[in-house]
Formats: structure tokens, C-alpha cells, sequence
């Protein structure tokens, strides 16, 4: 049976980098298109061979021929737009964070348990082989007893109007880009933070975190990472094993056009013996979407279901709350 669905809002990422993943699958198709306006989208839908057109996000909703949601709503509507999805039925890839507290996640958890429906955050990068290496190598032992974890992102956006600008839409850089090097590292590590202090930069013009540095704890390693909305754009993750280090080039905006690479040096300074590993061509969003359908059709786990979503939120807060109170926060389980 292919699987058909549909999608709250016209956002960027829906319409550049979603969408079009989802072209052409054996599986399933993306059927609608949901939007605060009937016109908008009618010309998205149209743009994007999309067949339904809906002027409300709960027409969607109730719509029996939708069977999974794709929710990139801005950060603050997707607790309140999930669990409306949720109470009708419908399985649920909600965009990352999937909340902004844990006790928001809670009753996601809760709600998807009484309805038996699959409900996931979309971490896309769990999808793609890279990552997949990069767990294996990690945990195979491949660099040695790893300690350490660091990771770069930011990019350069002061447009006051962008979600990512405004407070009360949940902006700024951790909740954007803070949740990745955060994810990934407890996921090649398979361990979770056990404390964290932090830093942060807040724009005095829309009130969030421009410029966040972390140290977060875990049983085996140590994280530190920095994330910025106003600095030039550059992403980075690199593990450093006792024998080898890794380095992720391009962690999180992976391109599906051209392979990704991973270097791994044993100690050469100078960079010229350091071994690259090539990942084949992928398509992160399609992948993603993939795992999620198949876990809908053989009653599986989201790809990165809401219990990780929970850890990752918890994780989240306390980074606030160490910045907030100047100390170390534990990080509760
Ligand atoms: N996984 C990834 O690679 C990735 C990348 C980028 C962003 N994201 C996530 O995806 C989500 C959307 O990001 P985006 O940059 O694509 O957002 P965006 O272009 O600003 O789109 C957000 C959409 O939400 C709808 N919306 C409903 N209420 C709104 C309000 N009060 N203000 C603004 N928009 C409202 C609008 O759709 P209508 O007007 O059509 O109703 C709008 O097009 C965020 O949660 C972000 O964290 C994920």
C-alpha cells in the first residue's frame, strides 16, 4: 500500500529540501498541502505536484487520505500542531526541536501511546550513511577510547522577521542549530549528558541566543560546541579518539549531489597522510522519510523516536538553565 502525506505550511524547508526528496516513491507520495492561505497553497501545491490544496492546517488534519503529517511549522506551534495530528490519528515527522520543554515532549509521549500512532523528530542527519560510519567507527573503536567531542555551526541570518529572530517562535541558535551537535554526539557516542555549563550570547534586539558555547559531560567523553545565527557560516564535528581523530566535513546541511567526506588522521600534523573516507551519493531527507513510512507500515520506531526526543530536550533546558545560573547543571534522566 503507498502511504500518503501531507504537509502544515508552506515553509522553506518543506518546499526546497522535503518535498522534492519525497519524489517519485514506490512507497508513498506527498498527497497535500496545508497553508494559512487557500491561494498560497494552491501555488505551492501546483509548484510542487502536489494534488490537495487545504486553506486551514486542521482541514488537513482531518482529511482521511492522510496518513502520516510532515510538520515544519515554526518551533512554538509544533507541540500544539503535533498533538492535534495525533488525537486524529495521524502518524507525525515533526520538524526539530520537536518541543521546547520536556514536559511538552511527556505528553507527546503520552498521547502517542493511548492513539498507537508513529511519531518521530526530524533529525535527518541520523539517516545519512555518514553518520551511520561514523557511530560504527566510534563505537567499533576505530579512534582509540574517545574523550573528546567538539563541533562548530552557524551561519549569518539578522533578518528580524525570520523565525529564528523572533523569542516567542522558540528562536535562536541552540534550539536551530544547538539540538545537532548535541544529537549527534549522543548518537555516535550511545550515551547520554550527564551534567553541562554554558555561555551564551543573547541579541539585544530580538532576545535570543546569537552566540552559545557548551561543555557537556558524558560517562566516557567530553562535548564542547559552539552554534551562532550571526557569524559566518561553517559547520564542523570532530572525534578525538587516544589512537585516531575523526572529522565530519560537512555534518549537518550533508549535500545530496556530491558525497560527503570523513578524514581520519592518526597524529599527522601536517595533514598529508590522513585517510578519506568518501560516504555514496545520498539524499538525507529522502532516506529520512523512508525509515519514517517503513515504521508506519511494519509498525516500527520513528527513526529518531520521541524517548530521544525527551533526552535531547532535557539536554536542551539544562544548557539554558547552566547559562542562566552561571554553574553546572545536572541533566536529569
Ligand atoms: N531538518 C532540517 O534540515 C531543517 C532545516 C530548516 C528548518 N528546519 C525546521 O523547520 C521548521 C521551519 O523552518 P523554515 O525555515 O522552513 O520556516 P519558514 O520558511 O519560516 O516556514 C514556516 C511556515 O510555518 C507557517 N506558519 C504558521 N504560523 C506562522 C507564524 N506565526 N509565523 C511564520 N510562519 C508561520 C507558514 O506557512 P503558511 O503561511 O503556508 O501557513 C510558514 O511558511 C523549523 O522548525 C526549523 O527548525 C529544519
Amino acid at each position: 500500500m503507498k502511504l500518503n502525506w501531507g504537509v502544515l505550511g508552506a515553509a522553506k524547508i518543506a518546499r526546497e529540501k522535503v518535498i522534492p526528496s519525497m519524489a517519485h516513491h514506490p512507497d508513498f507520495q506527498v498527497l497535500g498541502l496545508a497553508s494559512r492561505s487557500l491561494e498560497k497553497a494552491k501555488a505551492t501545491a501546483a509548484a510542487l505536484g502536489i494534488l490537495k490544496a487545504y486553506g486551514s492546517y486542521e482541514e488537513l488534519i482531518a482529511d482521511p487520505d492522510i496518513h502520516i503529517i510532515y510538520n515544519p511549522l515554526p518551533n512554538h506551534l509544533h507541540v500544539e500542531y503535533t498533538l492535534k495530528c495525533i488525537e486524529a490519528g495521524k502518524h507525525v515527522l515533526c520538524e526539530k526541536p520537536i518541543a521546547l520543554t520536556a514536559a511538552d515532549v511527556e505528553k507527546l509521549i503520552e498521547a502517542r501511546n493511548r492513539k498507537g500512532v508513529v511519531v518521530g523528530e526530524a533529525f535527518m542527519v541520523r539517516s545519512h550513511p555518514q553518520w551511520i560510519k561514523a557511530r560504527e567507527m566510534v563505537q567499533g573503536g576505530v579512534l582509540g577510547k574517545v574523550t573528546l567531542v567538539q563541533g562548530q555551526f552557524s551561519y549569518f541570518n539578522a533578518n528580524p522577521d525570520n523565525i529564528r529572530n523572533i523569542e516567542a517562535y522558540g528562536g535562536g541558535a541552540l534550539w536551530d542549530i544547538g539540538c545537532y551537535p548535541l544529537n549527534t554526539t549522543r548518537f555516535v557516542l550511545g550515551e547520554e549528558p550527564l551534567r553541562v555549563a554554558a555561555l551564551l550570547d543573547f541579541d539585544s534586539e530580538f532576545g535570543t541566543d546569537v552566540l552559545s558555547s557548551v561543555l557537556l559531560q558524558f560517562p566516557s567523553a567530553q562535548l564542547q560546541f559552539s552554534v551562532s545565527t550571526q557569524l559566518v557560516p561553517h559547520q564542523r564535528m570532530q572525534f578525538f579518539g587516544q589512537q585516531k581523530s575523526l572529522e565530519i566535513l560537512i555534518p549537518f546541511n550533508a549535500p545530496k549531489d556530491r558525497p560527503c567526506l570523513l578524514r581520519l588522521n592518526d597524529g599527522d600534523i601536517f595533514r598529508e597522510k590522513e585517510e578519506v573516507l568518501e560516504t555514496p551519493l545520498s539524499d538525507q531527507y529522502r532516506l529520512q522519510a523512508e525509515a519514517f513510512t517503513k515504521a508506519v507500515l511494519k509498525g516500527g520506531e520513528a527513526p529518531v523516536p520521541l524517548e530521544d526526543a525527551l533526552a535531547n530536550t532535557r539536554a536542551l533546558e539544562a544548557i539554558f538553565r547552566a547559562a542562566k545560573e552561571g554553574r553546572w547543571v545536572e541533566i536529569p534522566r
